[in-house]
């Protein structure tokens, strides 16, 4: 631990102080822990000011006590096209429930901050959303909503760091320090998240593992991208899935990239000692699915992001952990607001990782007490799954697109988890998986057409819709998928002819480079746009999209504009009605990242 007097001290949580009514929560609703990282800075601002602070997911906390809550700072994302992230999205139902009466929340003061991109038209939706309802419920704003954008030059701290200045100066009016105390500085090293203890005895984290069955590259192997169709077994015990559900794995470092970060890191002497974590503070509670007692390898392989981009936080604690003037500097400048532009240069531009930036600034010794507080926790990554259960039961079928990228200074970078799923090889391996419910729902009759658009592993959803409808005797499906060439990513090629040869299904395919001018599937809908509007109007039929979130939705969307206005002889305003109306009635569904 660090020098002892520069440590804030336990005892400032006394009951003992007047510190009874600073009782702060901080909910968050997170996708890819970017929320959750803001939660907890503002959740470390709050101890800095004598706050005893509870943080939560939104779905974690136990909702029924939101009507004894006093302050409340809630932070969500946005994921998809404007949806809740998956781990507010019962939470957000509870709160609309109609039985709710309108005063339920009146003894509330809240705050909003919502993380987005402007770039989408509907941004910011969710914190939107929350924020009306929440004054719908008699809670009482104690400032205006923050909307945090990925499109500002310093991504979404620009707007989070003047709504923070603002809060914390609303919220220290309302909740003055008595004069014994004062707000923590910046200096000042706060007690760590957790302590470790040495311990023997195994707790079973009760996760559900996945053996790998099949994992094989159908993208040709001169083709610029490694697709893999990866098919998992289940045991037959576990729950159902239906189409349209998502697979949500937990990955983990590689061992070799471990066993070097543990090498720089210096602690290869200790790293297979076991150990127990211990809360420091009971509102602290260690992952439940984290496996104890634990070794530091398992914990960096297993459940710490040691390759992902370090938050700000990180360079805030990192300062306390080295003696060395230059990095001092260096670290306190990043820290700054003034620095603010440096940081994003040297940090999230260039995507440099923990492991990177630790090397930067070897002279840092952490101490292990302090690892949960800086890194963050390997996420979760979901997959749309592509099989249908009744087709292959006691199997998950994936497919996905291994992620290769290059940053900004030429380095190779591969995304955590499909580089470990890339690598693994059936039989060998099992896989933590857990499934979710999926947004996109078929219709009830299989006699309603269906109309599928899914370019490139956007396909994934349509093949489980596929199988799922033609096992229940479906024959109106309609296929419209995208991919580069015919000869290199015209994955599952075999199995739609044997649907075509059936007469259960009629693919429409657009090769983007198989010739001169760009072919995309918004393209070959329009050619076809007497037999989409026959579909869409005259059958009722339904319209799914999964992709890629760039443009691809948006000139689907045209294309389908443009077929409405061209066939259905509608103006522009209409034809954006009508597809208003299929968005309301469930006709047009879309699942896009
Ligand atoms: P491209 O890579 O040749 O541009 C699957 O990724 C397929 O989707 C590829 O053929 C890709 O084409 C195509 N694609 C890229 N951008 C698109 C867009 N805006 N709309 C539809 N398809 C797109």
């Amino acid at each position: 631990l660090a020098k002892d007097e520069s440590v804030e001290k336990l005892s400032s949580h006394d009951a003992s102080s007047d510190l009874s009514n600073r009782h702060l929560l901080i909910l968050y609703g997170s996708q890819t822990g970017c929320a959750q990282d803001v939660a907890e800075r503002i959740s470390r601002q709050a101890r800095r000011r004598h706050f005893k602070v509870r943080l939560h997911s939104m779905d974690d906390y136990e909702r029924e006590n939101l009507i004894n809550e006093s302050l409340v700072i809630f932070i969500c994302s946005t994921t998809g096209q404007g949806d809740e992230p998956t781990n507010m999205r019962k939470f957000w139902k509870y709160l609309l429930r109609k039985n709710l009466p309108n005063n339920i929340l009146n003894q509330m003061k809240f705050a909003v901050f919502g993380l987005g991109d402007s770039s989408y038209v509907r941004y910011n939706w969710p914190a939107k959303k929350l924020f009306k309802r929440l004054l719908q419920l008699g809670a009482q704003s104690m400032l205006p909503r923050g909307d945090g954008d990925d499109q500002h030059y310093l991504g979404i701290d620009g707007a989070l760091d003047p709504w923070l200045k603002k809060l914390w100066e609303v919220i220290m009016e309302n909740y003055p320090l008595a004069p014994s105390l004062e707000v923590l500085s910046d200096d000042i090293l706060l007690y760590p998240l957790q302590k470790f203890e040495e311990k023997n005895e195994k707790i079973n984290n009760g996760e559900m593992y996945a053996r790998l069955v099949k994992n094989e590259r159908v993208t040709a192997y001169d083709h610029f991208q490694d697709v893999r169709h990866i098919e998992l077994a289940i045991d037959d015990t576990e729950p159902k899935y239906y189409p349209g559900d998502v697979a949500v794995i937990r990955p983990k470092n590689l061992s070799e990239d471990v066993n070097e970060f543990i090498n720089m890191m210096n602690l290869s002497d200790v790293a297979d000692d076991t150990f127990i974590l211990v809360p420091n503070d009971e509102d602290h509670k260690i992952p439940s699915h984290w496996e104890s007692p634990l070794t530091l390898r398992k914990l960096f392989k297993d459940y710490l992001d040691i390759f992902s981009t370090p938050r700000r936080s990180f360079f805030e604690f990192l300062k306390f952990f080295t003696t060395n003037e230059d990095h001092i500097e260096k670290l306190k400048e990043f820290c700054s607001a003034e620095g603010q532009d440096d940081l994003y240069a040297y940090n999230q531009r260039v995507r440099r990782t923990i492991a990177e930036v630790l090397q930067d600034f070897s002279s840092a010794k952490i101490p292990l007490e302090y690892i949960l507080d800086m890194f963050p926790e390997i996420q979760p990554r979901q997959f749309s799954i592509s099989s249908s259960s009744k087709v292959h039961p006691g199997q998950i079928h994936l497919t996905v697109a291994i992620v290769k990228y290059k940053t900004k200074l030429q380095k190779e970078r591969e995304g955590v988890c499909t580089k470990w799923l890339s690598g693994l090889i059936p039989d060998e391996c099992s896989i933590p998986i857990a499934i979710s419910r999926g947004t996109m729902k078929l219709p009830t009759s299989t006699s309603t057409p269906i109309i599928l658009i899914g370019p490139g592993t956007g396909v994934s959803v349509m093949r489980a819709f596929l199988e799922e409808r033609i096992n229940d005797g479906a024959t109106e499906n309609y296929l419209f998928f995208g991919c580069r060439n015919k000869d290199k990513d015209y994955y599952y090629e075999d199995q739609w002819k044997q649907y075509i040869d059936a007469g259960q299904l009629k693919v429409f395919v657009a090769f983007s480079r198989d010739q001169d001018k760009k072919v995309y599937v918004q393209d070959i809908l329009e050619e076809n746009a007497q037999l989409v509007w026959d579909i869409v109007h005259e059958r009722e039929g339904y319209i799914y999209i999964s992709g890629r979130s760039d443009k691809m939705p948006t000139n689907v969307m045209d294309a389908f504009k443009y077929i409405f206005i061209s066939e259905g002889g509608m103006c522009e305003e209409d034809a954006e009605k009508y597809i208003k109306k299929l968005e309301m009635t469930r006709k047009y569904q879309q699942e896009v990242w």
